[in-house]
């Protein structure tokens, strides 16, 4: 299946000079959707995973239903100030300022394997937050999986040395 032909290329959004790929139509049609996570699935049973951990918001719309086909939990990353319970943070940079990314102490056990999901690979400030949000609590980050990847941004530059798989390149 041609996965690409679901996302939308959206010039200029959130603003000018941004070219913003839109996963929406991909979720919106059922057996794109489906094919794609069960891609990530597959992926998570050859990397032998025990939990599925995805920052807000989207890499719950690819964790969850991961997770939902392995039988294996889910774990949210969120923004700060949206967990009830004691938490640790990890702050991250964004292109303008900072921003703090937090996850429930009890989420993960040491030495579970966990499979890191997002839709985009962008700068990968994200997914390195996360990456140290899941190594602080003693997870084993077993592989990371995305949808799309922004090659020409070289996000992968922060990832040397984890296991990484995604479904598109632009
Ligand atoms: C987007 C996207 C990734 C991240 C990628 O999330 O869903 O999580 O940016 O960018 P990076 O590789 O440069 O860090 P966003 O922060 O817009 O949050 P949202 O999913 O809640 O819209």
């Amino acid at each position: 299946m041609d996965l690409k032909q679901h996302i939308a290329i959206v010039d200029g959004w959130p603003k000018p000079g941004i070219t913003f790929k839109d996963i929406t139509p991909l979720m919106n049609d059922g057996e794109a959707y489906r094919y794609a996570t069960d891609k990530i699935v597959e992926y998570a049973k050859k990397q032998n995973v025990d939990i599925i951990v995805g920052p807000e918001a989207r890499g719950f719309i690819i964790g969850c239903p991961v997770s939902y086909a392995l039988g294996v939990g889910f774990a949210p990353v969120r923004k700060e100030g949206k967990l009830p319970r004691e938490t640790i943070k990890v702050e991250y940079g964004l292109e303008y300022g900072k921003d703090v990314l937090t996850i429930h102490k009890d989420a993960i056990k040491p030495g579970q394997r966990v499979l890191i999901t997002d839709d985009l690979l962008a700068t990968g400030g994200t997914i390195e937050a996360t990456i140290k949000l899941v190594e602080q609590l003693g997870g084993v980050v077993a592989g990371i999986a995305f949808l799309v990847e922004l090659t020409y941004l070289e996000g992968r530059s922060k990832l040397d040395g984890y296991d990484v798989l995604t479904l598109m390149e632009f």
